[in-house]
């Protein structure tokens, strides 16, 4: 059974302007949307969400620590931070629940300085490449780590 506690869903910079932002590459959903969609497929799995958004490094790093205690499990696209950021990468290895590195495009498909992540070498596992279907993929994911228990 789902231990009760919520998925959090962590979204870092420029994802506030989804749905106008290079629909060509990150869709026409808006964040709100997935923010819609993830709750629904959650509640579905007995989960509810916390989803939030920053374009500030350093709060993204307070909200996974807030997860430590308070989530299940941690849905991350950390967005740009993914492929610069020590301090979330540090921060996934400090805390003891599955962090799932989701992304709407497929890094690996593109530019060379988005081949690096720093958030993938701390993460439990990564989705990407699916577009706003990667974000349901990933509740799917933290659900079933969160049923089995698992930690990082
Ligand atoms: C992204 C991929 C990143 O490389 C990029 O910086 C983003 C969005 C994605 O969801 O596809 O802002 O994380």
């Amino acid at each position: 059974m789902p231990d009760g506690k919520p998925i959090y869903v962590l979204n870092g910079p420029n994802l506030n302007l989804l749905g106008s932002r290079e629909p060509h590459i990150y869709g026409s959903a808006t964040l709100a949307d997935i923010e819609a969609a993830v709750t629904k497929r959650a509640g579905e799995l007995g989960h509810t969400v916390v989803f939030r958004q920053s374009n500030i490094e350093g709060e993204l790093v307070d909200w996974l620590q807030e997860a430590r205690d308070k989530a299940a499990a941690v849905v991350l696209n950390a967005a740009a931070y993914t492929h610069t950021s020590v301090a979330l990468h540090d921060a996934i290895k400090a805390i003891a629940i599955p962090v799932i590195e989701t992304h709407l495009s497929n890094p690996a498909a593109r530019e060379d300085f988005r081949h690096v992540s720093l958030v993938g070498k701390a993460a439990k596992g990564v989705i990407a490449g699916f577009g706003a279907t990667s974000y349901l993929l990933a509740i799917e994911a933290a659900a079933a780590l969160a049923k089995e228990g698992q930690n990082a």
